[in-house]
């Protein structure tokens, strides 16, 4: 089956009350769009899918193009009808089926186009419009059928009549048309509303006109139609399409506590008996083990953990790799190009950022570690500070393999610290320390004996 598919996203959607363009909008950690191309493609290939781009059309255009999908612009948005114009000379051959997907319905799952297209390669009609029933119709255009079932118009909501409102069989926006009688006959499309737009809807009129049939492909459920005209709609949507996501994890074998809580982008994978505490966000490319358990309020974004990996509560990890059995958190953040080693722990109030983390090393308090290369079983005390930058450049610090950073610990960089060696507790460090030495980088204690009766003697003379 020669198929081709246009997909409008041109608007602006007004009634977003938005700078943005609609379909750039985000739900289930996707623009809308995206959701639409991905449908697309269980019809055609990306060379044979064309979207219509105008609102913002640079940046819709850059976030597809990894796709393969060709464009094609609509400078002034004059309607659906003319949108698809719009996209005709991306599209050479002319035979086989043309169907218009619009970039506002997300939900549309790729089987439910190929139904659909399906549907109207078995028959002789010269268009299928995927229906469905609502008890709620109101924006959406009626479909007004005729005596044999058909499709002999469509009305939009605005033009409808009284008895035409009561009509609750509504249009979704997916045809597959015939693509030779769709191109014969589009031209005839009139600026007939107060808006002066060409309506793609009034192809079903024109095609009965004449003298062919238009089918509808009825949808019970009509949950994958829902089109996004403003910010309440794209709320239940990304709702759905986190419930969809949560529920195929659990299905594959995860733990999600309180699933109504959790966001978790639709990239995101995890393995099997990880476990998800309550409000949990999972966003970007983040990849998650097996056997880890993400405590309650953690945000993981383009994070890495492997199998075994803990975080504590309110723990965050962004653009980070977390490795075997380590344990970070709660209250802990990791970020920009940090490893954590395998079986390391990182513990409250600890931020490393740019920083290599050994196997078995623990920095289990109150620290700051940037752009630090960190070797194995190294302890880093309490409230030690790596003072990574000078007021204009960035400097790394090395600490060995075995050494152990006391408690209170001052860190200039550019530094290195052997291995083995010890920096005693309250140190300001800013020469090397060779390895298995001791740094001592602070004053020496002085005890004042009796120096509190002294103290009172010499008050009490005084008075
Ligand atoms: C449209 C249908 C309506 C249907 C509903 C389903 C028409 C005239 N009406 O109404 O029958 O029930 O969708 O959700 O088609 N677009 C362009 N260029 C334009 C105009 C629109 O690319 O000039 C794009 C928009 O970006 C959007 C899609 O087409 O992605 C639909 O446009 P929208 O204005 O949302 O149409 P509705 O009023 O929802
Ligand atoms: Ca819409």
């Amino acid at each position: 089956m020669n198929t081709a598919v246009v997909i409008l996203a041109a608007g602006l959607g007004t009634r977003m009350k938005s700078k943005r363009a609609k379909v750039l909008h985000g739900a289930g950690g996707r623009a809308l769009i995206e959701h639409v191309v991905q449908a697309a493609r269980a019809v055609a290939p990306p060379d044979r899918i064309v979207v219509v781009t105008g609102h913002q059309a640079g940046e819709v255009e850059a976030l597809l193009a990894p796709t393969g999908v060709q464009f094609a612009r609509q400078v002034e948005q004059k309607g659906t009808g003319h949108a698809v114009l719009c996209a005709r000379k991306k599209l050479k051959r002319h035979d086989g089926f043309l169907m218009v997907l619009y970039g506002d319905t997300p939900l549309l799952s790729g089987a439910t186009v190929r139904a659909a297209q399906q549907a109207q390669a078995r028959s002789k009609a010269a268009a299928t419009l995927i229906t469905t029933t609502l008890a709620d119709p109101t924006g959406y255009g009626r479909v007004i059928l005729n005596e044999h079932g058909g499709v002999e118009a469509i009305v939009e909501h605005k033009a409808a009549t009284p008895a035409q409102l009561e009509v609750r069989l509504i249009n979704s926006g997916i045809y597959c048309f015939r693509a030779d009688l769709l191109w014969k006959h589009i031209g005839e499309i009139e600026p007939n509303n107060p808006a002066r737009e060409l309506y793609l809807t009034d192809m079903a009129a024109i095609l009965n006109h004449h003298g062919h049939r238009v089918q509808q492909f009825h949808l019970d459920n009509s949950s994958e139609l829902l089109g996004i005209n403003t910010r309440v709609e794209l709320a239940e949507v990304d709702r759905i399409l986190r419930a969809r996501k949560t529920r195929e994890l659990m299905l594959s074998g995860v733990t999600i506590e309180r699933p109504e809580t959790v966001t978790i982008d639709a990239q995101v994978r995890v393995g099997a008996d990880t476990v998800i505490e309550p409000f949990v966000r999972l966003l970007g490319n983040t990849i998650v083990g097996e056997e880890c358990r993400i405590g309650q309020g953690s945000v993981l974004e383009s994070a890495a953990l492997a199998d075994r990996v803990t975080l504590g509560p309110y723990t965050l990890v962004a653009d980070s790799r977390i490795d075997p059995g380590a344990h970070v958190g709660p209250f802990a953040r990791i970020r920009m190009d940090t490893q954590v080693g395998p079986e390391a722990r990182i513990g409250n109030f600890v931020e490393l950022k740019k920083t290599r983390l050994g196997a078995g090393s623990k920095s289990q308090h109150l620290a700051y570690l940037g752009d630090s290369d960190i070797g194995e079983r190294v302890n880093i005390g309490a409230g030690t500070i790596t003072c990574n930058y000078d007021g204009e450049k960035k400097h790394q610090t090395k600490i060995g393999a075995g050494a152990f950073i006391g408690s209170n610990s001052t860190l200039v960089a550019p530094l290195e610290i052997g291995e083995d060696s010890y920096v005693g507790a309250g140190s300001v460090i800013t020469q090397e320390v060779p390895s298995r030495a001791l740094a001592l980088g602070r004053e020496r204690q002085v005890n004042k004996p009796d120096w509190v009766a002294a103290k009172k003697k010499k008050t009490s003379r005084k008075k």
